[in-house]
């Protein structure tokens, strides 16, 4: 329940076709937006401003060189806006927070102990009913159990993981005669499997394993156009169209699928693997829209792109994501995966990443293409921001210090003399969007909304609230106080800001990022932690107490707590010039790869 005067913000319209106008104001003042204390003090210091400039005149007079020292803290503070690079004073070392890493290892085991319990083998988990239920009535895949194994080991829980490779060795079936989706089953187990197989030192069992699966998933790839279909039966090793969209498959889909099919393929010596994803990569730059951008459908036959929403976030993020990574997996021999990144980050600048209106805060629109009565296509502009956008801080941070820099590797936090222009244009928008994410957990539980709108002009906001001189800049949509939830205002356990908070750290060393991400550890355990054992959704991050939703993500074990815990641990542990991570938090060995992309 929104209390009354503290919160400045949160709710806001309902559509963003009809924005409440300036007659609407009620329905905003049912949450003042400003309260008296503040109004007292702007109004203080409208007095106190006369008096003080003339003081700060005399002390300039006397002292000449503080205004030239002002001016260049300024330049520098703008041009290099809040970036750990100009300055090392808040540097961390890179030892491990042994406390609070330990906590992060205290909160897997509460999660991890209670799915054993209740529902082992099954691939989700509900940790309020103590039930586990699979994606299909055909079985279980490990889901759950694959998921969570690389974090055992990187966590060493010994006795954990040892009942779960055990699980692997003697319950794990493929062999179901059901529809799976491709790409989640790729990331999750496949990517799952992978990873246990480098960190244990190349146990065969996860390699034999991750053969069979990626079997199974091959015939996903026989379409014309070589785009992989969006399911796949794992027993009948058939590809599966969409039922509602049949000849659309999700861009972010089939573009995040290489790391994982690449890296068996290194390991097999077999080009099958290799040739099939990089096949998708090829399609995909032949197809290019001419703004450099990647619209969120794709169709299976032609391979174009069909007119769509453009995004960082459902369906378009990881796309962006794994230009980089496959640049960097591949030990920056493949130049063809710098290019597309570095066209795709120009457009992604270009066209998404705007300012607030208020106390410009970057942050990333939508484009949504309409047509007019002529059948012209038009783009957009949409000020809706996912939580899965938050990936995309720490993202740009790692890809100014490699696509963007003149020397490699970069410093620690990096110089700006290391980069070039565009990794400078990158690295700023970077360390500014992870704090945008950050300031999203401005909320009464400090968790952030799984869709936050920013406030533009034309949405007839603003002039409501800018008298009040309160910046209300961002707002869950449909949200109203005391009311029920809408669907943007849930939190569901997602990694995205975190995992930008621990690349950060690494790349910069800034404690500030720790802290955040500790803020962040917190929420969670206050407002998500179920006390019988696991973690919960939550319904609507600005409610307390929280409602719990009967649904723990796999993606709390595998990526939300391991990337907290190589927060604060000592960063030896999966260095970022070593490994890659895949999109669901698998780490993959960075490796010079014997095969040769064959395009360009
Ligand atoms: C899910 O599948 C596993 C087999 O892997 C099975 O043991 C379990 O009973 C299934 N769960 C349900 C709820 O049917
Ligand atoms: C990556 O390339 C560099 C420079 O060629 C080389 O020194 C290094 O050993 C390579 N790393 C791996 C893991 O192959």
């Amino acid at each position: 329940m929104p209390d009354g005067g503290l919160r400045k913000r949160k709710t806001g319209p309902d559509s963003e076709k009809e924005p409440p106008r300036n007659e609407n104001k009620v329905s905003h003042n049912d949450e003042p937006e400003f309260d008296i204390d503040s109004a007292a003090f702007l109004q203080y210091l409208k007095i106190l401003w006369i008096p003080l400039l003339l003081c700060f005149g005399l002390f300039v007079y006397f002292n000449p060189s503080t205004l030239s020292d002002i001016a260049n803290l300024w330049i520098e503070s703008d041009d290099w806006q809040s970036s750990p690079g100009s300055s090392t004073k808040s540097f961390a070392g890179f030892g491990a927070d042994v406390e609070k890493r330990d906590a992060v290892v205290e909160a897997f085991k509460h999660a991890w102990r209670a799915y054993e319990r209740d529902a082992m083998g099954n691939d989700e988990y509900h940790p309020i009913s103590h039930k586990g239920t699979n994606l299909t009535r055909a079985g279980g895949i490990g889901y759950t159990v694959i998921d969570s194994i690389d974090t055992m080991l990187i966590m060493g829980l010994e006795d954990d993981y040892a009942r779960a490779r055990k699980w692997v060795e003697t319950s794990l079936s493929f062999d179901r005669d059901a529809e799976f989706n491709t790409f989640e089953t790729t990331i999750r187990v496949l990517g799952g499997l992978l990873s246990a197989y480098e960190l244990t030192g190349k146990d065969k069992l996860y390699l034999d394993r991750a053969i069979e699966l990626a079997d199974r998933i091959l015939p996903a790839f026989d379409t014309p156009s070589g785009l992989p279909l969006p399911n796949i039966n794992l027993g009948k090793r058939q590809g599966v169209p969409d039922k509602e969209l049949p000849h659309l498959v999700s861009t972010a889909e089939v573009s995040t699928l290489q790391l994982e099919f690449r890296y068996l393929s290194y390991l097999t010596d077999e080009d099958v693997y290799w040739e099939k994803a990089e096949s998708v990569m090829k399609t995909i730059k032949e197809h290019r829209m001419p703004h450099g951008l990647a619209s969120i459908y794709m169709h299976v036959d032609t391979g174009q792109f069909v007119p769509s929403a453009i995004r960082l976030g459902s369906r378009g993020d990881s796309y962006y994501e794994y230009l980089l990574k496959q640049y960097i997996q591949t030990n920056q021999t493949e130049d063809v995966y710098r290019k597309m990144y570095d066209d795709a980050m120009a457009a992604v600048h270009d066209n998404l990443i705007q300012k607030s209106h208020y106390t410009r805060m970057t942050y990333t629109s939508e484009l949504i293409p309409e047509r007019n009565s002529g059948g012209q296509l038009s783009w957009r502009l949409t000020p809706k921001q996912d939580h899965l956008v938050c990936f995309f801080g720490g993202s740009l941070m790692l890809g100014a210090t490699i696509t963007g820099a003149s020397t490699i590797p970069v410093s620690i936090p990096p110089r700006q003399s290391e980069f070039m222009d565009h990794g400078k244009r990158d690295w700023k928008d970077g360390v500014e969007l992870v704090r945008t994410c950050v300031d999203t957990h401005d909320t009464l539980t400090g968790l952030s909304p799984e869709i936050v709108h920013f406030r533009i002009p034309s949405d007839g906001v603003i002039d409501v609230f800018s008298n009040s001189g309160v910046p209300t800049d961002w707002y869950i949509k449909g949200a109203r106080p005391g009311a029920e939830g809408p669907y943007d205002a849930r939190y569901i356990l997602r990694p995205e800001t975190v995992e930008s908070l621990f690349l950060a750290f690494r790349l910069t060393g800034d404690i500030r990022y720790r802290d955040w991400g500790w803020n962040i550890f917190q929420s969670i355990e206050e407002h998500c932690k179920v006390e019988t054992g696991g973690y919960a959704s939550i319904m609507n991050v600005d409610e307390v107490p929280s409602r719990k939703e009967d649904k723990m993500e796999t993606f709390l074990m595998s990526e939300t707590l391991k990337y907290l815990f190589l927060l604060f641990e000592d960063a030896s542990v999966l260095p970022l010039d070593k490994y890659v991570f895949n999109t669901e938090a698998h780490p993959l060995p960075i490796f010079t790869p014997n095969i040769r992309t064959g395009f360009s």
